[in-house]
Protein backbone atom coordinates (compact mmCIF):
# COMPACT_ATOMS: atom_id res chain seq x y z
CA UNK A 1 0.00 0.00 0.00
CA UNK A 2 0.93 3.49 -0.73
CA UNK A 3 -0.13 6.99 -0.55
CA UNK A 4 -0.12 8.86 -4.12
CA UNK A 5 0.93 12.45 -4.28
CA UNK A 6 0.14 14.82 -6.72
CA UNK A 7 1.85 17.90 -7.29
CA UNK A 8 0.78 20.57 -9.65
CA UNK A 9 0.19 17.82 -12.37
CA UNK A 10 -0.53 19.43 -15.63
CA UNK A 11 -1.59 17.32 -19.34
CA UNK A 12 -1.63 19.22 -22.48
CA UNK A 13 -2.72 16.99 -25.40
CA UNK A 14 -1.08 17.55 -28.98
CA UNK A 15 -3.26 20.50 -29.32
CA UNK A 16 -2.64 22.49 -26.33
CA UNK A 17 -5.89 21.95 -24.37
CA UNK A 18 -5.35 21.76 -21.00
CA UNK A 19 -7.47 18.20 -20.05
CA UNK A 20 -5.98 18.53 -16.48
CA UNK A 21 -5.21 21.34 -15.47
CA UNK A 22 -3.11 22.03 -11.97
CA UNK A 23 -4.27 19.38 -9.80
CA UNK A 24 -2.93 18.46 -6.57
CA UNK A 25 -4.57 16.43 -4.94
CA UNK A 26 -3.13 13.82 -1.84
CA UNK A 27 -4.22 9.97 -1.15
CA UNK A 28 -3.45 8.67 2.26
CA UNK A 29 -2.37 5.37 2.43
CA UNK A 30 -5.43 3.27 2.60
CA UNK A 31 -7.98 5.82 1.47
CA UNK A 32 -10.55 5.51 -0.60
CA UNK A 33 -10.98 8.49 -3.45
CA UNK A 34 -13.25 9.65 -5.76
CA UNK A 35 -12.53 11.21 -8.80
CA UNK A 36 -16.26 12.70 -10.35
CA UNK A 37 -17.12 15.37 -12.64
CA UNK A 38 -19.20 15.12 -16.12
CA UNK A 39 -18.15 13.43 -19.20
CA UNK A 40 -14.24 15.13 -20.78
CA UNK A 41 -13.75 16.67 -17.57
CA UNK A 42 -10.01 14.90 -17.20
CA UNK A 43 -11.08 12.04 -14.79
CA UNK A 44 -9.07 9.38 -17.00
CA UNK A 45 -6.38 11.43 -18.17
CA UNK A 46 -5.86 11.78 -14.41
CA UNK A 47 -5.81 8.10 -13.58
CA UNK A 48 -4.13 7.19 -16.54
CA UNK A 49 -1.08 9.45 -15.34
CA UNK A 50 -1.10 8.40 -11.93
CA UNK A 51 -0.82 4.47 -13.22
CA UNK A 52 1.67 5.41 -16.26
CA UNK A 53 -0.29 5.08 -19.37
CA UNK A 54 -0.36 8.85 -19.96
CA UNK A 55 2.89 10.92 -19.55
CA UNK A 56 3.07 13.87 -17.19
CA UNK A 57 3.00 17.43 -19.03
CA UNK A 58 4.29 19.41 -15.97
CA UNK A 59 3.82 18.76 -12.37
CA UNK A 60 4.83 15.66 -10.25
CA UNK A 61 3.04 13.01 -9.36
CA UNK A 62 4.75 11.17 -5.82
CA UNK A 63 4.14 7.33 -4.86
CA UNK A 64 4.83 6.13 -1.44
CA UNK A 65 7.26 8.95 -0.93
CA UNK A 66 8.67 8.51 -4.38
CA UNK A 67 8.65 11.11 -7.57
CA UNK A 68 7.27 8.40 -10.47
CA UNK A 69 7.14 10.96 -13.43
CA UNK A 70 9.57 8.81 -15.68
CA UNK A 71 9.07 5.29 -14.32
CA UNK A 72 7.29 3.11 -16.75
CA UNK A 73 3.74 1.29 -15.40
CA UNK A 74 5.38 -1.60 -14.44
CA UNK A 75 8.15 0.09 -11.94
CA UNK A 76 5.31 1.83 -10.20
CA UNK A 77 3.74 -1.61 -9.38
CA UNK A 78 0.21 -0.15 -10.21
CA UNK A 79 -2.53 -1.05 -12.54
CA UNK A 80 -6.12 -0.63 -13.53
CA UNK A 81 -9.71 -2.59 -14.14
CA UNK A 82 -11.21 -1.79 -16.74
CA UNK A 83 -15.26 -1.85 -17.51
CA UNK A 84 -14.77 -5.48 -18.56
CA UNK A 85 -12.87 -7.82 -16.20
CA UNK A 86 -10.17 -8.59 -18.26
CA UNK A 87 -10.53 -12.63 -17.67
CA UNK A 88 -9.74 -15.47 -19.70
CA UNK A 89 -12.84 -17.12 -20.16
CA UNK A 90 -11.13 -20.11 -20.83
CA UNK A 91 -9.46 -19.87 -17.82
CA UNK A 92 -10.38 -21.26 -13.96
CA UNK A 93 -10.87 -19.04 -11.62
CA UNK A 94 -7.57 -20.24 -9.65
CA UNK A 95 -5.56 -20.02 -13.01
CA UNK A 96 -7.26 -16.57 -13.45
CA UNK A 97 -5.77 -15.49 -10.08
CA UNK A 98 -2.62 -16.47 -10.48
CA UNK A 99 -2.28 -15.04 -13.54
CA UNK A 100 0.50 -12.50 -12.79
CA UNK A 101 1.95 -14.91 -10.59
CA UNK A 102 2.49 -17.32 -13.62
CA UNK A 103 3.97 -14.35 -15.81
CA UNK A 104 6.26 -13.68 -13.37
CA UNK A 105 7.87 -17.21 -12.66
CA UNK A 106 6.79 -17.71 -9.47
CA UNK A 107 7.22 -21.27 -8.13
CA UNK A 108 3.86 -23.31 -7.77
CA UNK A 109 3.61 -23.94 -3.90
CA UNK A 110 4.08 -19.78 -3.83
CA UNK A 111 1.22 -19.30 -6.51
CA UNK A 112 -1.12 -21.72 -4.60
CA UNK A 113 -0.70 -19.79 -1.61
CA UNK A 114 -1.14 -17.04 -2.42
CA UNK A 115 -4.38 -17.76 -4.69
CA UNK A 116 -5.66 -19.74 -1.52
CA UNK A 117 -5.13 -16.47 0.87
CA UNK A 118 -6.40 -14.15 -1.86
CA UNK A 119 -10.07 -16.20 -2.34
CA UNK A 120 -9.97 -16.95 1.11
CA UNK A 121 -10.43 -12.66 1.88
CA UNK A 122 -12.87 -12.74 -1.25
CA UNK A 123 -15.48 -15.78 -0.38
CA UNK A 124 -14.40 -17.29 -3.96
CA UNK A 125 -13.31 -20.31 -2.36
CA UNK A 126 -15.77 -23.25 -3.68
CA UNK A 127 -15.43 -21.03 -7.21
CA UNK A 128 -11.27 -21.95 -7.43
CA UNK A 129 -12.32 -24.50 -10.67
CA UNK A 130 -15.41 -22.60 -12.46
CA UNK A 131 -14.85 -20.83 -15.52
CA UNK A 132 -15.38 -16.81 -15.49
CA UNK A 133 -18.81 -17.46 -17.80
CA UNK A 134 -20.55 -19.13 -15.26
CA UNK A 135 -19.98 -16.37 -12.38
CA UNK A 136 -22.00 -13.46 -11.59
CA UNK A 137 -21.23 -10.15 -12.40
CA UNK A 138 -20.42 -9.92 -8.40
CA UNK A 139 -17.55 -12.77 -8.56
CA UNK A 140 -16.05 -12.01 -11.58
CA UNK A 141 -15.26 -8.48 -10.35
CA UNK A 142 -13.71 -10.27 -7.32
CA UNK A 143 -11.66 -12.83 -9.04
CA UNK A 144 -10.44 -9.61 -10.88
CA UNK A 145 -9.34 -7.98 -7.31
CA UNK A 146 -7.97 -11.10 -6.16
CA UNK A 147 -5.72 -11.01 -9.77
CA UNK A 148 -4.65 -7.54 -8.17
CA UNK A 149 -3.79 -8.80 -4.90
CA UNK A 150 -1.65 -11.52 -5.56
CA UNK A 151 0.33 -9.21 -7.49
CA UNK A 152 0.81 -7.28 -3.99
CA UNK A 153 0.65 -3.88 -5.65
CA UNK A 154 0.36 -0.49 -4.44
CA UNK A 155 -3.13 1.07 -4.99
CA UNK A 156 -6.51 -0.29 -6.85
CA UNK A 157 -6.98 1.84 -9.83
CA UNK A 158 -10.31 1.62 -11.45
CA UNK A 159 -11.98 3.69 -14.21
CA UNK A 160 -15.72 3.48 -14.19
CA UNK A 161 -15.98 -0.27 -13.90
CA UNK A 162 -19.48 -0.16 -13.44
CA UNK A 163 -21.17 1.90 -16.18
CA UNK A 164 -22.05 -1.02 -18.25
CA UNK A 165 -24.19 -2.83 -15.74
CA UNK A 166 -28.04 -2.52 -14.93
CA UNK A 167 -29.09 -0.10 -12.18
CA UNK A 168 -29.48 -3.67 -9.73
CA UNK A 169 -26.11 -4.88 -10.74
CA UNK A 170 -24.38 -1.81 -10.56
CA UNK A 171 -25.97 -1.44 -6.65
CA UNK A 172 -24.76 -5.00 -5.96
CA UNK A 173 -21.34 -3.96 -6.91
CA UNK A 174 -21.12 -1.41 -5.45
CA UNK A 175 -21.67 -2.24 -1.71
CA UNK A 176 -18.88 -5.44 -2.90
CA UNK A 177 -16.15 -3.14 -3.82
CA UNK A 178 -16.71 -0.78 -0.54
CA UNK A 179 -16.88 -3.96 1.64
CA UNK A 180 -14.03 -5.05 -0.22
CA UNK A 181 -11.80 -1.52 0.00
CA UNK A 182 -12.76 -1.09 3.69
CA UNK A 183 -11.69 -4.99 4.36
CA UNK A 184 -8.30 -4.74 2.77
CA UNK A 185 -7.46 -1.29 3.54
CA UNK A 186 -5.97 -0.60 -0.35
CA UNK A 187 -4.94 2.57 -1.28
CA UNK A 188 -8.18 3.35 -4.57
CA UNK A 189 -8.80 5.62 -7.11
CA UNK A 190 -11.80 5.57 -8.15
CA UNK A 191 -13.33 7.29 -11.50
CA UNK A 192 -17.14 8.10 -12.45
CA UNK A 193 -19.22 10.68 -13.34
CA UNK A 194 -22.21 9.22 -11.45
CA UNK A 195 -22.98 11.52 -8.49
CA UNK A 196 -24.32 8.54 -6.47
CA UNK A 197 -21.43 6.03 -6.76
CA UNK A 198 -19.11 9.31 -5.97
CA UNK A 199 -21.35 10.25 -2.42
CA UNK A 200 -21.57 5.84 -1.53
CA UNK A 201 -18.20 4.82 -2.31
CA UNK A 202 -15.86 7.57 -1.25
CA UNK A 203 -13.66 8.53 1.87
CA UNK A 204 -13.76 11.43 0.38
CA UNK A 205 -14.20 13.05 -3.62
CA UNK A 206 -12.53 15.06 -5.99
CA UNK A 207 -14.97 16.57 -7.98
CA UNK A 208 -13.01 18.10 -11.44
CA UNK A 209 -14.81 20.67 -13.54
CA UNK A 210 -12.80 21.14 -17.14
CA UNK A 211 -9.27 19.27 -15.88
CA UNK A 212 -9.61 21.93 -13.10
CA UNK A 213 -10.17 21.07 -8.87
CA UNK A 214 -13.50 22.23 -7.65
CA UNK A 215 -13.45 21.06 -3.95
CA UNK A 216 -12.25 17.76 -2.33
CA UNK A 217 -13.98 16.42 0.94
CA UNK A 218 -16.29 13.95 2.23
CA UNK A 219 -19.45 13.32 0.51
CA UNK A 220 -21.54 15.09 3.53
CA UNK A 221 -18.96 18.24 3.19
CA UNK A 222 -19.61 18.03 -0.94
CA UNK A 223 -23.35 17.69 0.11
CA UNK A 224 -23.53 20.29 3.06
CA UNK A 225 -21.19 22.82 1.91
CA UNK A 226 -20.33 23.12 -1.20
CA UNK A 227 -17.95 25.28 -2.75
CA UNK A 228 -19.95 26.82 -5.61
CA UNK A 229 -22.46 26.27 -8.23
CA UNK A 230 -20.90 23.49 -10.02
CA UNK A 231 -20.52 21.00 -6.83
CA UNK A 232 -23.63 22.31 -5.41
CA UNK A 233 -25.67 21.36 -8.69
CA UNK A 234 -23.69 18.11 -9.07
CA UNK A 235 -23.79 16.45 -5.68
CA UNK A 236 -27.35 15.29 -5.06
CA UNK A 237 -30.30 13.42 -6.44
CA UNK A 238 -32.82 15.01 -7.20
CA UNK A 239 -30.46 18.20 -7.94
CA UNK A 240 -30.56 21.44 -5.47
CA UNK A 241 -33.30 24.13 -6.45
CA UNK A 242 -31.51 27.35 -7.80
CA UNK A 243 -33.50 30.25 -7.32
CA UNK A 244 -33.22 33.85 -8.48
CA UNK A 245 -33.24 36.08 -5.08
CA UNK A 246 -32.55 39.90 -4.03
CA UNK A 247 -31.80 40.63 -0.47
CA UNK A 248 -34.00 43.49 0.95
CA UNK A 249 -32.97 44.25 4.60
CA UNK A 250 -32.29 40.58 6.34
CA UNK A 251 -34.54 38.51 4.20
CA UNK A 252 -34.17 37.11 0.41
CA UNK A 253 -36.99 38.22 -1.35
CA UNK A 254 -37.74 35.19 -4.08
CA UNK A 255 -40.37 33.37 -6.15
CA UNK A 256 -41.25 30.98 -3.47
CA UNK A 257 -41.70 34.38 -1.31
CA UNK A 258 -39.83 35.51 1.81
CA UNK A 259 -36.71 33.84 3.54
CA UNK A 260 -35.09 35.57 6.40
CA UNK A 261 -31.44 35.11 6.68
CA UNK A 262 -29.09 35.00 10.10
CA UNK A 263 -26.73 38.23 10.23
CA UNK A 264 -23.51 35.86 9.64
CA UNK A 265 -25.37 35.26 5.77
CA UNK A 266 -26.56 38.83 5.43
CA UNK A 267 -23.37 40.09 5.83
CA UNK A 268 -21.88 37.64 3.44
CA UNK A 269 -24.29 38.30 0.77
CA UNK A 270 -25.07 42.14 0.88
CA UNK A 271 -24.07 44.15 -2.02
CA UNK A 272 -25.10 42.28 -4.55
CA UNK A 273 -28.04 42.78 -6.63
CA UNK A 274 -28.73 39.52 -7.54
CA UNK A 275 -28.18 36.56 -5.97
CA UNK A 276 -29.00 32.88 -6.65
CA UNK A 277 -30.37 30.54 -3.28
CA UNK A 278 -29.97 26.98 -3.37
CA UNK A 279 -32.16 24.99 -1.40
CA UNK A 280 -32.39 21.18 -0.89
CA UNK A 281 -35.53 19.05 -2.10
CA UNK A 282 -36.17 17.43 1.54
CA UNK A 283 -35.54 21.30 2.90
CA UNK A 284 -39.36 21.77 1.73
CA UNK A 285 -42.54 20.37 3.46
CA UNK A 286 -46.06 20.31 3.51
CA UNK A 287 -46.70 22.86 5.70
CA UNK A 288 -49.73 20.85 7.34
CA UNK A 289 -47.39 18.53 8.58
CA UNK A 290 -44.47 20.76 10.25
CA UNK A 291 -44.51 20.46 14.15
CA UNK A 292 -45.52 23.93 15.58
CA UNK A 293 -42.15 24.32 16.96
CA UNK A 294 -40.58 23.69 14.06
CA UNK A 295 -42.33 26.13 12.04
CA UNK A 296 -40.74 29.30 13.38
CA UNK A 297 -37.52 28.00 11.92
CA UNK A 298 -38.37 28.38 8.59
CA UNK A 299 -40.68 30.38 6.37
CA UNK A 300 -44.25 29.70 4.84
CA UNK A 301 -45.14 30.08 0.80
CA UNK A 302 -48.03 29.09 -1.49
CA UNK A 303 -47.53 27.61 -4.83
CA UNK A 304 -49.61 25.60 -7.29
CA UNK A 305 -48.14 22.46 -8.13
CA UNK A 306 -47.67 20.93 -11.44
CA UNK A 307 -47.02 17.73 -10.75
CA UNK A 308 -46.59 14.81 -8.17
CA UNK A 309 -44.65 11.78 -8.07
CA UNK A 310 -45.53 9.35 -5.02
CA UNK A 311 -42.91 6.79 -4.03
CA UNK A 312 -44.20 5.53 -1.57
CA UNK A 313 -41.37 6.25 0.99
CA UNK A 314 -41.46 10.24 0.22
CA UNK A 315 -43.07 11.72 -2.50
CA UNK A 316 -41.70 15.03 -4.99
CA UNK A 317 -44.03 18.00 -6.31
CA UNK A 318 -42.50 20.29 -9.04
CA UNK A 319 -43.59 23.88 -8.43
CA UNK A 320 -42.50 26.18 -11.70
CA UNK A 321 -41.53 29.79 -11.17
CA UNK A 322 -40.84 32.23 -12.94
CA UNK A 323 -36.85 33.91 -13.05
CA UNK A 324 -35.17 36.18 -15.01
CA UNK A 325 -33.58 35.56 -18.36
CA UNK A 326 -30.38 36.66 -17.24
CA UNK A 327 -30.30 33.74 -14.83
CA UNK A 328 -32.54 31.30 -16.63
CA UNK A 329 -29.30 31.12 -19.45
CA UNK A 330 -26.67 30.41 -16.77
CA UNK A 331 -28.50 27.70 -15.34
CA UNK A 332 -29.16 26.57 -18.71
CA UNK A 333 -25.51 26.22 -19.17
CA UNK A 334 -25.32 24.83 -15.91
CA UNK A 335 -27.72 22.09 -16.76
CA UNK A 336 -26.26 21.43 -19.92
CA UNK A 337 -22.82 21.39 -18.25
CA UNK A 338 -23.57 18.75 -15.85
CA UNK A 339 -25.56 16.26 -18.40
CA UNK A 340 -28.91 17.24 -16.32
CA UNK A 341 -32.35 16.90 -17.86
CA UNK A 342 -33.63 18.60 -15.68
CA UNK A 343 -35.79 21.76 -16.29
CA UNK A 344 -34.09 24.76 -13.84
CA UNK A 345 -37.48 26.89 -13.62
CA UNK A 346 -39.15 24.17 -11.59
CA UNK A 347 -38.15 24.17 -8.28
CA UNK A 348 -38.19 19.81 -6.93
CA UNK A 349 -39.97 20.24 -3.67
CA UNK A 350 -39.73 16.58 -1.34
CA UNK A 351 -42.49 16.18 0.77
CA UNK A 352 -43.80 13.29 3.45
CA UNK A 353 -45.41 10.39 1.45
CA UNK A 354 -48.60 10.74 3.67
CA UNK A 355 -48.91 14.73 2.08
CA UNK A 356 -52.48 15.04 0.58
CA UNK A 357 -50.48 17.96 -1.46
CA UNK A 358 -52.52 17.57 -5.17
CA UNK A 359 -50.80 18.36 -8.59
CA UNK A 360 -52.75 21.42 -9.90
CA UNK A 361 -53.90 22.64 -6.77
CA UNK A 362 -52.55 25.43 -4.92
CA UNK A 363 -50.65 24.39 -1.16
CA UNK A 364 -48.86 26.11 1.69
CA UNK A 365 -45.04 24.47 1.73
CA UNK A 366 -43.04 25.04 4.45
CA UNK A 367 -39.48 26.17 3.86
CA UNK A 368 -36.19 25.30 6.52
CA UNK A 369 -34.58 28.56 5.98
CA UNK A 370 -31.41 27.78 8.57
CA UNK A 371 -29.85 25.31 5.39
CA UNK A 372 -30.11 27.66 2.37
CA UNK A 373 -27.28 28.37 0.59
CA UNK A 374 -26.56 31.50 -1.29
CA UNK A 375 -24.70 32.19 -4.62
CA UNK A 376 -22.95 34.54 -6.62
CA UNK A 377 -24.69 34.21 -10.14
CA UNK A 378 -21.44 35.82 -11.99
CA UNK A 379 -18.94 33.82 -9.98
CA UNK A 380 -21.13 30.37 -8.88
CA UNK A 381 -19.50 31.15 -5.53
CA UNK A 382 -21.02 29.63 -2.39
CA UNK A 383 -21.34 33.02 -0.39
CA UNK A 384 -22.70 31.35 2.93
CA UNK A 385 -20.20 28.67 2.56
CA UNK A 386 -19.20 27.63 6.53
CA UNK A 387 -16.05 25.90 5.64
CA UNK A 388 -15.03 25.00 9.24
CA UNK A 389 -18.21 23.00 9.95
CA UNK A 390 -17.12 21.30 6.41
CA UNK A 391 -13.76 20.86 7.54
CA UNK A 392 -15.17 18.85 10.71
CA UNK A 393 -17.44 17.00 8.49
CA UNK A 394 -14.54 15.44 6.19
CA UNK A 395 -12.81 15.71 9.74
CA UNK A 396 -14.86 12.86 11.13
CA UNK A 397 -15.39 10.79 7.72
CA UNK A 398 -11.26 10.65 7.92
CA UNK A 399 -11.42 9.35 11.84
CA UNK A 400 -14.07 6.80 10.93
CA UNK A 401 -12.03 5.51 8.01
CA UNK A 402 -8.71 5.11 9.95
CA UNK A 403 -10.80 3.07 12.46
CA UNK A 404 -11.29 0.89 10.16
CA UNK A 405 -8.70 0.08 8.30
CA UNK A 406 -7.18 -0.53 12.08
CA UNK A 407 -9.44 -2.88 12.95
CA UNK A 408 -9.24 -4.70 9.03
CA UNK A 409 -5.39 -4.89 9.75
CA UNK A 410 -6.10 -6.19 13.61
CA UNK A 411 -8.36 -8.94 11.84
CA UNK A 412 -5.76 -9.72 10.06
CA UNK A 413 -7.83 -9.42 6.91
CA UNK A 414 -5.22 -7.28 4.87
CA UNK A 415 -3.36 -9.11 2.26
CA UNK A 416 -0.44 -7.17 1.64
CA UNK A 417 -1.61 -4.89 -0.81
CA UNK A 418 -2.88 -4.82 -4.25
CA UNK A 419 -4.48 -3.76 -7.30
CA UNK A 420 -6.88 -4.64 -10.31
CA UNK A 421 -5.68 -5.48 -13.21
CA UNK A 422 -6.09 -7.04 -16.65
CA UNK A 423 -4.06 -9.96 -18.20
CA UNK A 424 -1.72 -7.90 -19.68
CA UNK A 425 -0.49 -6.27 -17.22
CA UNK A 426 -0.62 -2.25 -17.60
CA UNK A 427 -1.49 -1.67 -21.07
CA UNK A 428 -4.84 -1.39 -20.95
CA UNK A 429 -8.35 -3.36 -21.92
CA UNK A 430 -7.74 -5.73 -24.35
CA UNK A 431 -10.18 -6.61 -26.74
CA UNK A 432 -8.47 -10.07 -26.91
CA UNK A 433 -9.01 -10.86 -23.20
CA UNK A 434 -12.58 -10.59 -22.76
CA UNK A 435 -14.62 -12.21 -20.50
CA UNK A 436 -17.11 -14.33 -22.57
CA UNK A 437 -20.23 -13.16 -20.61
CA UNK A 438 -18.84 -9.51 -20.17
N1 LIG B 1 -5.57 11.10 -26.56
C1 LIG B 1 -6.14 12.30 -26.51
N2 LIG B 1 -5.79 13.30 -27.36
C2 LIG B 1 -6.33 14.53 -27.30
N3 LIG B 1 -7.26 14.90 -26.41
C3 LIG B 1 -7.68 13.96 -25.52
C4 LIG B 1 -7.14 12.62 -25.52
N4 LIG B 1 -7.73 11.92 -24.52
C5 LIG B 1 -8.60 12.79 -23.93
N5 LIG B 1 -8.56 14.00 -24.53
C6 LIG B 1 -9.35 15.18 -24.13
O1 LIG B 1 -9.03 15.49 -22.79
C7 LIG B 1 -10.20 15.86 -22.07
C8 LIG B 1 -10.39 14.96 -20.88
O2 LIG B 1 -10.65 13.63 -21.32
P1 LIG B 1 -10.85 12.42 -20.31
O3 LIG B 1 -9.73 12.43 -19.35
O4 LIG B 1 -11.05 11.19 -21.12
O5 LIG B 1 -12.19 12.84 -19.58
P2 LIG B 1 -13.20 11.98 -18.66
O6 LIG B 1 -12.54 10.67 -18.34
O7 LIG B 1 -13.42 12.86 -17.49
O8 LIG B 1 -14.45 11.82 -19.46
C9 LIG B 1 -11.33 15.83 -23.07
O9 LIG B 1 -11.55 17.12 -23.55
C10 LIG B 1 -10.84 14.90 -24.13
O10 LIG B 1 -11.41 15.23 -25.37
MG1 LIG C 1 -13.17 8.70 -18.75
Amino acid sequence: MASIEMRNIVKQYGDGYPAVNDVSLDIADGEFMILVGPSGCGKSTLLRMIVGLEDITSGDMVIGGKRVNDLAPRERNLSMVFQNYALYPHMTVFENIAFPLRLSKTPDDEVRRRVNEASDVLELKEHLERKPANLSGGQRQRVAMGRAIVRQAEAFLFDEPLSNLDAKLRGQMRTEISRLQRRLGITTVYVTHDQTEAMTLGDRVCVLRKGKIQQVASPRELYEQPVNLFVAGFIGSPPMNFLPATLEGNALTTPFGSITLDEKRVAAVTGRELLLVGIRPEYFEDASLVDEAKRPVGSLFRARVDVTEWLGDSQYAYIPYEAPEAITAQLRDLSRELDSEELRTQAIVSIDSTSRIREGREAEFWLDSRKVHVFDPQTGENLTRDAEAGARLTQMATEDRVEQVQEAQASGQTVGSSVIDGPSGTSGPSGAHRSGAA
